[in-house]
């Protein structure tokens, strides 16, 4: 009650809308979190399908987007023309839903800002027509944010006009780092997606500032670099997850009987494997990776979504006895879905196999957590150059899935002296990024300078 009453000290309220998948419900929760901490009322939007769980969050207000899409696949191979369908259904009744609250809305409780995941770049156009402060809210890497808006335009002539040209990407020794110039030419080959990019991009100058889900010395040239080309204000107040403590915005129930066996193992022991909430494989990728990681010898922990197989609900079947024996044994775990931010910090963790997801690097980074990775789609690509080869905390596995170069890559992150090297450099960041939080540090300056944003607005 007492959190209730100083939520209404600035007598605002904040209207935000979800992006309905994992990667982007968990860092918008979060933020919310977080604002209310900063005495704003939150209102939470969202569509009715992967609806979050409301019950969790009994300080927001709840709203779901009526009509549009029930359900919706969010298979890597076309999230785009996902996202562009969910734009089209939602935007009307999304307008209208925000009619009733402005006029029911108390005197002493108005409306302050719309903050909509870049995604759902609907709300922009709907708070311009109802006259309201749209804020664009970034899941993903500043750096990605750059390539979407440098992209090629969809018509394929030219770039959508950020950037005379590609050519001066390769003057910047961080920006080539990042071979952000490959990355924008093979994104180009999706027509949905380009489209896609280039209205995010198009909208997002019509906002008056975006929220980045980044850390300021993580990506500093690139963050000018966005500010420059956007030319409204930037607030890196990253990681969420760890400015203020969230409830659990899971979709799947989190498996914790992995906490009580990581309890078991030694220090810096376990590989924990996860490809995030939407890469799936085919049953020979999940057996090598069985494989490999028996062979490995290195206790681990596995998430293996349902449905992440393609063709198989549950895998009980699709693995060998020997594997199943290592984890009868105890020498292995494997759940469907895990509590993934304590596993990251849980001392017996050593490495994290991931695909990149841009949360995972962020959890990953912020617990000094060293990564194997292996990108599948998206903006993972460019997180895994920024951990291979500017962050320089992780390797990467390339190339088709095989149990000797799943063996060998574990060992080489978890044993072997080039791992140890990698490892203490994890570390080094971890020490560098938990200073940001800090007063005085950036997240915790951008964060306050968000609030005046927001107030002033
Ligand atoms: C995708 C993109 O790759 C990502 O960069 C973008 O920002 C969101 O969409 P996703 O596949 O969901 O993301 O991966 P990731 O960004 O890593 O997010 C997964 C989230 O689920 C993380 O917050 C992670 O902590 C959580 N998680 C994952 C669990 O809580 N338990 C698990 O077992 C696995």
């Amino acid at each position: 009650m007492m959190e209730k009453e100083e939520a209404k000290r600035h007598g605002r309220r904040l209207v935000l809308v979800v992006c309905p998948f994992q990667g982007h419900i968990n860092p918008m929760l979060q933020l919310a979190t977080i604002l209310y901490s900063k005495g704003f009322s939150i209102t939470v939007l969202h569509p009715e399908f992967n609806s979050p769980n409301h019950s969790n969050h009994p300080n927001f207000s709840f709203v779901s987007i009526p009509g549009g899409l029930s359900n919706v696949s969010a298979s890597p191979g076309d999230i785009g023309a996902t996202i562009s369908a969910i734009n089209r259904s939602c935007e009307a009744p999304f307008q209208r839903c925000l009619e009733q609250i402005l006029e029911a809305e108390d005197p002493h409780d108005r409306v302050a800002a719309v903050i909509y995941d870049g995604f759902m770049h609907f709300a922009q156009r709907v708070a311009n027509h109802l006259k309201l402060t749209g804020i664009s809210m970034r899941t993903i890497a500043a750096a990605t944010l750059f390539a979407f808006a440098v992209s090629r335009h969809p018509d394929g002539h030219g770039y959508i006009p950020f950037l005379d040209s590609l050519s001066q990407l390769d003057q910047e020794p961080e920006l080539e780092a990042l071979k952000l110039k490959d990355i924008i030419e093979s994104a180009a080959r999706n027509p949905t997606f380009l489209e896609l990019r280039a209205i995010m991009t198009e909208t997002t100058k019509n906002a008056s500032a975006i929220i980045v889900n980044t850390i300021h010395f993580l990506e500093q040239k690139i963050l000018t670099k966005v500010q420059q080309k956007f030319g409204i204000p930037i607030f890196p107040v990253g990681p969420f997850h760890k400015l203020a403590p969230s409830s659990s915005s899971s979709l799947l129930e989190e498996d914790t009987n992995c906490i009580s066996w990581l309890d078991k193992q030694a220090l810096e022991s376990v590989i924990y494997v996860s490809f995030g909430s939407m890469t799936s494989m085919d049953e020979n990728e999940l057996l090598e990776i069985a494989l490999g990681l028996a062979s490995s010898e290195q206790p681990f922990l596995w998430v293996v979504r349902p449905g992440s197989v393609r063709g198989s609900e549950w895998v009980e079947e699709l693995l060998p006895e020997g594997f199943w024996k290592r984890v009868e044994e105890g020498k292995g775990c494997i759940v469907k879905w895990a509590p993934q931010k304590e596993v990251l910090a849980h001392g017996a963790v050593g490495g994290f196999w991931s695909h990149c997801g841009w949360n995972s690097t962020l959890e990953s980074v912020w617990e000094g957590v060293p990564m194997l990775c292996r990108p599948i789609f998206g903006d993972q690509p460019l997180n895994v150059r920024y951990v291979c080869d500017v962050w320089k905390i992780g390797l990467e596995m390339e190339g088709v899935l095989e149990r000797g170069k799943i063996e060998k890559g574990i060992r080489r992150l978890m044993i072997d002296s080039e791992g140890l090297e990698i490892r203490q450099r994890a570390k080094g960041l971890k020490e560098k990024a938990n200073f940001c939080l800090s007063e005085d540090g950036s997240s915790y300056n951008a964060l306050n300078e968000l609030v005046q944003h927001i107030l002033s607005s």
